[in-house]
């Protein structure tokens, strides 16, 4: 039988709940969830509920949850600016971490997380899902097995969709750099970290431009309240909350409120609604008052944010490769849409659309479908095209003692110091280092 390893999980929000703590929950043969900590009492109580916690587990203190060791292994999913210094304390105590990102937005944050990280010699395992989603291996595979020759450039591009920037970019917790993260390290460290590991190259240069074009006072329609339950646009204006969260709520699970029969699972673990309305079972009434007493209930132009809604950055890899990506807010669809041009071919994903495309030059197109490659690994969608799974399932392989593990606490802190001479290229419009000289 294979070992069960006891799990602690400090921060229990979206991800700390319903992504790593659902997941590890279920998986009975490998893991037991024995302690959680969070400084919302709200999300601890449905913590303790889902998972039987004992009440002597359960903490509304980081302090003095980090006060001993009390599981095998920690999982650390609160916000951005806290990750580090959690994470220290954590390995002083002996913990090996699952360890949400970004890491920090503050640079030498990282090289103290990459020191005491050989000093404690553990396991930090950053959650770079998308290293782990099937559909992202396979055209890893696909540009190692040399099938276009040699990568000579790549576009990509990050369609944040409109709702989503509204919801966690204007509204939500990552809407102010000053509290978080530049939003090119919160919301494209996976794409920045899969360029380096798809170009197999370290980044060398960085240019950027990118602004917050938008959700700003001055684009707030004539008449419009700062609060949309006040405010007369409110079954009008796309960004509207009543129609984020009430109407699209309604739309996304055919309202499953009058269906006793549905499964509690699909009736909370519908994200963005989780996050705005705490209360269970989440109801159309429930919603509507949560978001009309929070920062959901915001008018997307009168809101305390300052990040972008929109940002491309040319990357100049060491061996020779250009990257180009853009992120943005405005799309109708989320998901990537990358090209890599090579020697030989070219090979293309579409997300949202259900396919990657490999052409060779003048020998033929195939497609084949994201789904299938998906089906075939994992056989079910959790959460980042089956990357949040297969994190926990490699977790539990580093726990076990495998030492190849999908991607290291190096690789992660790369990808960090691409967003940071980003975010300093954006700022000063000069072309940056992404390594001190
Ligand atoms: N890997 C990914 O793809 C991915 C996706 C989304 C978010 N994230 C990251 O995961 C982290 C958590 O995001 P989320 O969406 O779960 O946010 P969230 O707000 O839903 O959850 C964070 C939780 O941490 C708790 N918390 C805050 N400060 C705390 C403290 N000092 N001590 C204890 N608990 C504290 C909050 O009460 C909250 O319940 C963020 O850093 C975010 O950037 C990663």
């Amino acid at each position: 039988m294979d070992k069960i390893f006891t799990i602690s999980i400090l921060g229990c929000g979206s991800r700390g709940h319903y992504t790593y703590g659902k997941c590890m929950y279920d998986f009975k043969d490998k893991f037991q969830i024995v302690s959680v900590c969070d400084i919302n009492p709200a999300q601890i109580e449905l913590a303790q509920k889902a998972w039987g916690i004992p009440t002597e587990n359960c903490f509304l203190d980081a302090e003095e949850f980090l006060k001993e060791k009390r599981s095998d292994a920690l999982v650390i999913a609160t916000q951005d600016r806290d990750h580090v210094k959690m994470c220290i304390k954590a390995l002083e105590l002996g913990y090996d971490i699952l360890l949400e990102k970004p890491i920090s937005p503050v640079e030498d944050e990282l090289y103290e997380l990459l020191e005491a990280n050989k000093k404690y010699n553990r396991k930090v395992i950053v959650c770079h899902v998308l290293r782990y989603a099937p559909a992202f291996l396979k055209m890893k595979e696909l540009l190692d097995a040399g099938t276009i020759g040699k990568i000579v450039c790549i576009d990509w591009l990050e369609q944040v969709t409109y709702w989503h920037q509204a919801h966690s970019f204007v509204r939500g917790n990552w809407r102010n750099d000053k509290e978080t993260s530049p939003m090119i390290m919160q919301k494209c460290c996976h794409d920045l970290d899969l360029l380096q590991y798809y170009a197999d190259s370290k980044c060398k240069t960085v240019y950027s431009v990118g602004e917050l074009s938008f959700f700003k006072k001055e684009n707030q329609p004539e008449g419009a309240a700062d609060r949309c339950a006040d405010c007369k646009y409110i079954n009008d204006c796309v960004y509207s909350a009543e129609r984020l969260y009430v109407a699209k709520r309604r739309k996304d699970f055919d309202w499953v409120e009058d269906k006793p029969d549905v499964n509690e699972d699909v009736r909370q673990q519908g994200w963005p609604f989780n996050v705005v309305d705490l209360s269970r079972p989440i109801t159309e009434e429930s919603i509507r008052k949560a978001y009309q007493n929070s920062q959901y209930g915001r008018c997307v132009f009168a809101c305390d944010n300052n990040v972008v809604d929109n940002q491309t950055v040319v990357m100049q890899f060491e061996n020779g490769i250009k990257a180009h990506l853009t992120m943005t807010a405005f799309t109708a669809l989320p998901g990537r849409k990358i090209t890599f041009h090579g020697t030989l071919g070219e090979v293309e994903m579409d997300e949202e659309n259900d396919y990657i495309r490999v052409s060779r030059y003048g020998k033929g197109t195939e497609f084949l479908s994201i789904k299938e490659v998906l089906k075939d690994a994992v056989n079910e969608d959790f959460g980042h095209g089956g990357g949040d799974l297969m994190l926990v399932k490699d977790f539990y392989k580093a726990l076990a003692g495998d030492e190849k593990l999908g991607t290291t606490l190096d690789r992660s802190i790369e990808s960090h110091l691409m967003a940071l001479a980003a975010e300093k290229s954006r700022i000063t419009g000069q072309v940056c280092s992404v390594h001190k000289e």
